[in-house]
């Protein structure tokens, strides 16, 4: 199975500029058409929040016209930029993002992994956290299918990354999550967003990773008080390969690069 992970799309309405600069609603459309290049084809295609960048209705419905093109099932979650009501009321056939009220939570279970999808928002804040509530019903999800492996979606990644200011809107005491996923080996991978870049902790006996965004990315700044900017560094995505046994992941770029090369010509070595 093979499942390609989006993430931070920040689509504006009319296709506006993001911070005056950034063309996200264009670099969507670069990965999709990229995406539909790929082969073989991912089997799905998760998209781990930061949808559009207001939560506005008009963008929302803008995304839904630059995913269409896309020929497989897409599960959506949102990120601190989502607002969940108009999130559903813009994808109407997007069945799961109903599974329950009033958080998008939902468990799909079609494929040879199963894939758990978290809401980590608070409503009008940047940073984001599991209340008892949905820990409960990540607890209560995960022992339905403790046998069958498993990969949790969520957008704020529950770790300290060392970008000082994306840890400062960061994912609020992960002590309890931690205690859920520890009870359950068949937690895979824990997908996250909110980044703008791939970065990998090792995580309550799993692995959290998070990934690049097909537009702007999170300038890698580690030092202490640095501020807080982005980059347009190539762009990229995810692709994790399940192949039975393990999750294996590839970091894609976007955009046109030299290559690729051959290494041999004739059956020999190019010296
Ligand atoms: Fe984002
Ligand atoms: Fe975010």
């Amino acid at each position: 199975m093979l499942i390609c992970q989006i993430s931070d799309l920040h689509i504006k309405a009319e296709r506006k500029l993001a911070y005056q600069r950034v063309d996200t609603a264009g670099a969507l459309e670069r990965c999709v058409e990229a995406l539909r290049a790929l082969d073989p084809q991912p089997d799905v295609i998760v998209v781990t929040g930061d949808l559009v960048d207001f939560g506005r209705p008009d963008e929302y419905a803008l995304l839904a016209e630059l995913l269409a093109p896309l020929r497989q099932p897409v599960y959506l979650i949102p990120g601190n930029h989502d607002e969940r009501e108009a999130l559903r009321a813009g994808f109407p056939a997007h069945d799961y993002l109903r599974q329950w009220a009033p958080f998008v939570q939902y468990a799909i279970e079609d494929w040879p992994l199963r894939i758990v999808a978290l809401d980590t928002v608070i409503p009008m804040a940047s940073g984001g956290e599991l209340c008892a509530q949905r820990l409960d019903w990540l607890e209560r999800t995960l022992s339905q299918s403790p046998d069958k492996p498993t990969v949790v979606i969520m957008h704020h990644p529950p770790f300290v990354t060392g970008v000082g200011f994306m840890d400062g809107v960061g994912f609020a005491d992960p002590a309890p999550l931690a205690a859920v996923i520890r009870r359950h080996p068949q937690v895979e991978r824990l997908m996250c967003g909110h980044l703008h870049r791939p970065i990998v902790q090792r995580f309550a006996g799993s692995v959290a990773t998070t990934c690049p965004s097909p537009a702007h990315q999170i300038a890698l700044e580690l030092k202490p008080g640095g501020g807080d900017s982005y980059c347009l560094e190539p762009p990229g995505y995810q692709l994790h390969w399940w192949n039975g046994t393990a999750l294996v992941t590839h970091t894609a770029v976007l955009g046109d690069w030299p290559g690729p090369f051959p290494f041999r010509e004739g059956g020999e070595l190019i010296d």
